[in-house]
């Protein structure tokens, strides 16, 4: 906090409050969100925060403390902005607050996001949902966090060309320490569930392969699920693929050339994974829920293809181990991170077998974080 208002106080001067909003860890639940399946995310310790104060002209300032610069985006022409390569996804918000009927003021805004990039942490929605946050207060609006969440999603899909679902700014938003939550991506129901690891702890395990969702698999998965859906459609009466199940999707097999099957296997199969990981966490059930861990990310390595080398090494390293209980990529895919959930008392020792297992395997560097939960917004007055 400290360090973050003095680099404010060095750019613009004193900065009036601070606004926090979660990176999300996935624990089960991949690529079913714009599939209308359930989710089962938790909100991170690692977050992003962002200094403000009101600068009294009708324009942001947006400056980060890992760059060089200064971006001003005038808030009466939001939509010219979306070639910025950094600072769209905050124009991109502030466009979505304006037609939304949102009173913006301009102000100067200082981002520090520890969450790390392109990590499948959802340092986007982080940063979307940070910023839709602070300008919502600053400019007095009242704040309804599943709003926030809606219009940061929006300025992903159509301002920054990401056609992600709800999932990672729902999480970023509303998440509660101490929370995982099984959210319904079709109703944006929610229910938070007590998240007792009791003698486990989640690791993160970053691969150091960035992605770019705007770049390639992320909307072409999607679209193959469109695809899937309006075959299926000719049979079954189903609005989602998230509704068909398991059984179904077999008896329709014939409806779907076979890339397009093994897509809506991994929906339907993954849809069917998180209902029983929820109950196995409910019954203190670890061991059933790291085996569902495990069985997530084969599907979306054999059937969705969004795993690739380094985040099957990583996997495949982590299964090998006994303290470990289950392992699988979290997030888009194509780079990031891994999530395992490995002994409390022997974190040192697979982070030390993981990383060099790794290493030989593909001459790269894991990053190695246990996961923390964390509220998902909040903010803070500087006095
Ligand atoms: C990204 C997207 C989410 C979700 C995940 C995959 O994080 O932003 O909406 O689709 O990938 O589960």
């Amino acid at each position: 906090m400290t360090a973050l208002c003095d680099a404010f106080r060095a750019l613009f001067g004193a900065p009036e409050k601070v606004f926090c909003a979660a990176g999300r860890v996935n624990l089960i639940g991949e690529h079913v969100d714009y599939c209308g399946g359930k989710v089962l995310p938790a909100a991170l310790s690692l977050n992003c925060r962002v200094a403000v104060r009101r600068n009294g002209t009708n324009t942001l300032r947006l400056a980060a403390t890992d760059l060089a610069g200064v971006v001003t985006v005038d808030l009466a022409r939001t939509e010219s902005y979306r070639g910025l390569p950094w600072g769209n996804y905050q124009a991109g918000v502030a466009h979505e607050m304006v037609r939304a009927g949102y009173n913006l003021v301009g102000c100067d805004l200082l981002y520090d996001c520890t969450v790390p990039f392109g990590a499948g942490l959802s340092s986007s929605a982080a940063i979307e949902v940070a910023t839709a946050y602070a300008l919502a207060m600053m400019g007095g609006n009242p704040v309804d966090k599943v709003a926030l969440a809606l219009l940061s999603k929006r300025a992903e899909n159509e301002y920054c060309g990401v056609n992600c679902g709800i999932m990672d700014q729902f999480a970023a938003a509303n998440g509660v320490r101490g929370h995982a939550m099984l959210l319904d991506c079709a109703t944006l129901e929610c229910e938070q569930v007590p998240l007792d690891l009791r003698d486990c702890v989640l690791v993160l395990a970053d691969s150091g392969k960035r992605h770019s969702l705007a770049a390639g698999g992320y909307n072409e998965r999607r679209a193959e699920t469109e695809a899937a859906l309006a075959l299926l459609k000719r049979k079954l009466p189903v609005e989602r693929l998230a509704q068909v199940t398991p059984a179904e999707l077999e008896t329709q097999k014939s409806l779907l050339p076979p890339v397009l099957y093994r897509r809506a296997r991994h929906v339907v199969t993954e849809c069917a994974r998180v209902e029983r990981s929820v109950s196995a966490l409910k019954r203190g059930d670890l061991a059933a829920f790291g085996q569902l861990l495990n069985a997530s990310h084969t599907s979306l390595k054999e059937d969705y293809e969004v795993t690739g080398p380094e985040l099957d090494a990583l996997a495949e390293a982590a299964w090998q181990r006994e303290e470990c209980l289950g392992a699988r990529m979290t997030g888009a895919g194509f780079g990031g991170c891994t999530v395992n959930l490995v002994k409390k008392d022997k974190v040192s020792a697979f982070i030390e077998a993981v990383g060099r297992i790794y290493t030989e395997k593909t001459g790269r560097k894991a990053a190695f974080y246990v996961a923390e939960t964390a509220d998902g917004i909040s903010g803070e007055d500087i006095l």
